[in-house]
Parts: structure tokens; sequence; C-alpha cells
């Protein structure tokens, strides 16, 4: 069984590559209105290619938001673990297109990569996902494991709803295990297995001055500019050490556990290359923490976006009414992203000056995860990475965030795999974004060896 359809995946290579391309095509932006219709039928044709490869019930879910498509394969018997298939069809914007070598949605192969919007982060390992299916039930028409699967369209914007949804088919999603392809590995030779994640406090800051935009001539040197306030008010956010100084707010954090720095500290992390890969001419960060430990296992406070008043070509003397800031906080385990939400939005609100008005809206939030890395699954999936790509997987500290890991945890009691075949140079959310195609053709090995592996 498991031969056949090794087999049956290498000798599809070529159509395997048609069908991403295909998928790549329809530009599923959850974050933009005017993608409604495309969120529909990238979830439409989904549900095609599932039945197609001969899962049952394949399905689009309405919800609240972007729809959430369903599928499953129970006919492995109840001797067989069952399996939940996590996934998101949902991409990020793609401006700054000028920046782009090819169409983001048309995917292009150059140099053994495949570049467009989703090829990596998420619909390109999605798709693993389906080929590894496809290539037990085309071949022996059974799979090891009993099998359902759950592809949303809301991951890129931390949309609302896929939590409810997960509440209430509680019963629909009962698994043994989770399996998740949205993160990467070290090196195209170097498995990596993620056994934590940040969680995330997304927040919105509006500050309010005077009741219209103000001549700056007239009335400039009596107002307190609201993007000066707003600017004070961030700057005072994180003190010269790199620590933030919002009261309470790394009271919940869990320490690193000296066994975990010494383990962070042989990690194959070359800071060189990572300031290379950003762009930079140094880096920066909290102090006594090394750039490992303050990327992946330390809670951060970043701005993501600032605006107001005149930002047009050349010049407009004016004095804002209002200034708006996008503030995002990484978080760490016990950290819980409403307390901290809270927590900012009180401080907020006291450091600002008596002639501003701030209202904080929370744009999203999502918990971290910690992973058992002791358990049948996660040995698994350690044993068939070294087999697929001839080194023992890295056991990572992830500073990205995948919230569903959590919810998975709470709601149905699962602890998710996170079988990763991105790199790290993939270019998530940026112009170019690629897919190593050797990754997606040993991803889908490595996958089908894990199934078979663990309905041993
Ligand atoms: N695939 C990423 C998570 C990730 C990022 C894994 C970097 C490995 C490296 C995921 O799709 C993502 O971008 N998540 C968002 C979640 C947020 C919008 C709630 C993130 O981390 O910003
Ligand atoms: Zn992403």
């Amino acid at each position: 069984m498991l031969d056949a359809a090794v087999q049956y995946a290498n000798s599809h290579r070529d159509s395997f590559l048609t069908e991403l391309k295909e998928f790549l095509s329809i530009p599923s932006i959850s974050a933009l209105p005017d993608h409604q219709l495309d969120i529909q039928r990238t979830a439409r044709w989904l549900v095609d290619q599932f039945t197609a490869i001969g899962l049952r019930h394949a399905k689009v879910n309405p919800t609240n938001g972007h729809p959430v498509v369903t599928a499953e394969w129970l006919e492995a018997g109840t001797g067989k673990p069952t399996v939940l298939i996590y996934g998101h069809y949902d991409v990020q914007p793609v401006d700054p297109l000028e920046l782009w070598h090819s169409d983001p949605f048309k995917a292009e192969v150059r140099d053994n990569y495949l570049y467009a919007r989703g090829s990596s982060d998420d619909k390109g390992q999605t798709f693993i996902h389906a080929k590894v299916l496809e290539s037990f039930l085309k071949t022996s028409g059974k799979l090891p494991v009993n099998v359902k699967l759950i592809i949303e369209g809301e991951e890129e914007i931390g949309g609302p709803s896929l939590d409810p949804f997960i509440e209430q088919h509680q019963d629909q999603l009962k698994a043994d295990v989770a399996v998740i392809s949205d993160t990467h590995m070290l090196r195209p030779d170097l498995p990596c297995l993620v056994y934590a994640l940040r969680g995330l406090c997304y927040l919105q800051v509006e500050v309010s001055g005077p009741a219209r935009d103000l001549h700056s001539g007239q009335y400039g040197g009596a107002i307190y500019n609201p993007l000066q306030a707003l600017c004070e008010m961030l700057a005072s956010l994180k003190d010269r050490n790199g620590r933030i100084t919002v009261p309470g707010f790394y009271d919940k954090v869990v320490p690193i556990s000296k066994a975990e720095h010494q383990l962070l500290v042989r990690s194959p992390f070359s800071e060189t290359e990572f300031m290379q890969d950003a762009g930079v001419k140094g880096v920066w960060g909290e102090s006594g923490y090394t750039t490992k430990e303050q990327v992946t296992a330390r809670p951060t406070l970043e701005i993501n976006g600032l605006w107001g008043g005149f930002t047009g070509e050349g010049p407009k003397t004016v004095l804002p009414a209002k200034a708006y800031a996008k503030i995002s906080c990484r978080l760490v385990a016990n950290q819980d992203h409403v307390e901290i939400a809270e927590l900012l939005q009180a401080h907020l609100k006291k450091i600002a000056p008596p002639q501003v008005t701030v209202e904080v809206k929370r744009l999203h939030g999502g918990h971290g995860a910690l992973i058992n890395l002791d358990s049948k699954y996660m040995r698994a999936a350690g044993k068939v990475l070294q087999e697929v790509f001839g080194n023992a997987p890295v056991y990572e500290r992830e500073g990205g965030s995948i919230p569903v890991v959590a919810t998975f945890q709470k709601v149905l009691g699962i602890d998710s795999i996170m079988l990763g075949f991105g790199l790290p140079d993939d270019g998530l959310h940026s112009p170019n974004e690629r897919f190593y195609l050797p990754n997606f053709y040993n991803g889908i090995e490595a996958t089908i060896r894990y199934l078979d592996e663990i309905g041993k």
C-alpha cells in the first residue's frame, strides 16, 4: 500500500504541479472585500478536488465570515487513529504589486521554485495533503488511517468564524491528532518540528484631537497634535533595553528555562543570515536574550502601521484631527491575548495627554501553544522526516502564530503535529512568495509515510 502510494505520487508530479497552479490562480485574499467571490470559488474548487480524489462528504460550510471546507474518509476502521488535517486556503494581499517579478496569481516556476501568492502559505502546503490522500485512494482504494479535513478561509485575518465552527462541530471533528503543514523547515535537507507557537494580540489605536483638520499656520503651536501625541505614546511603550513598559505585560510569561536556553543556543541559527535575509544593518531587541529567543520565546510589541494627517504627494500644511496606529504583540505561554489587550488599552488611555482622546479597537487575537514532544505522533513524525530528508528534525519554537493549534487543544483535546515543508526564505506575506518544488514533492512523500507509520 505504501510503495504503491509513493510510486503514484512520484509518477504524477507533473499533473500535481499543474493542479496546484490552478488552485493558486484564484486570488483568495481574505482581507479584501472585493475578493469575496474568489474566496467562495476557492472553497468550491477544494470541494471538487476532495470529491474527485475519493473523499466523502466534501462540503462548503457557510459561516458568518468566509466558509470552512470539510471532508472525511473514515473507512480505515475503529482500530486506526483518526487524523484531523488542517490548512488554510486564504492568502495575504499582494501589494506592492510592482515588486513581483511575475503575476502573483499566475504561478511560475523559476529555478525549482514555484512563485505565487499562497504557494507556500498555505495553499501549496495544504495541497500536499490532497495529493497524499489521492495517492493512497487511487492505488489501494483506502487510507491507512481515518481522516477528517478542515480547511479554513480566515487564517490570515485571524478570523472570528473558525473557533465557533469548531465548537459547534466538536463531534464531527473528533480525532486523535491534528496534522498541519503551515510552517517551514530550516534547510531543504533539515526538517523541523515546531513545538511552540506564539499568540497574537492585534489592536488599532485612534487618537482624536481637534474637531477637524486645521490650518497649521493658524493653529499650529497651541494644539496638542494627535500625531505627536500618538508618537510619544508609542515611543514610550518600550525602554532603551527593548523591554515593554506596559505594567503587567510580563506577569504571566513563562521564563526560558536553562535547559531550553541551551537547546536554543545550539539550534542552527545564524545571526548573519538572519540579518541578510531581513536586509538590516544590525539587530535590536530585548537585552539579555539571544536573537533566536527574541523571535520565538519572548513576547513582543510592534507598530504595524502609523498614519494620519496628509500623506499624499507634495505638501499640505495641515494639523490633523486624528492619528492612527496598528500595533500587535506576539505572546508566549501563558499570556492571554484578552488580558494583554485590556492591559494595553488601559495603559494607552492612561498615558495619553489630557488634550486628546484615545479609542482602542481589537482587531484580532489568538492564543499561543506548546505541544507535547513525547507522543507517538511526534516520534513518528521525527522518524519519517529523517527517512525522507536525510537528517533528524530540529525541534523549534515558531515565532509566528497558528491560532487553531490552541483551539484544537482546548476544544478537541488534541495536539497538532506541524509537518512544515516551507523554507525560511519563502517570502511569506511578501512579494515573490515561493515554494521550493523539491519540498512539495518530498513533503508529499513524507506525509504518505507519516500516515502509513501512524496507521501501523
Ligand atoms: N503560516 C503562517 C504562520 C507561520 C509564520 C509559520 C511564519 C512559520 C513561519 C500563518 O499563515 C500566519 O501567517 N499566521 C498569522 C496569524 C495571524 C493573522 C492570526 C501570523 O502569524 O501573522
Ligand atoms: Zn500566513
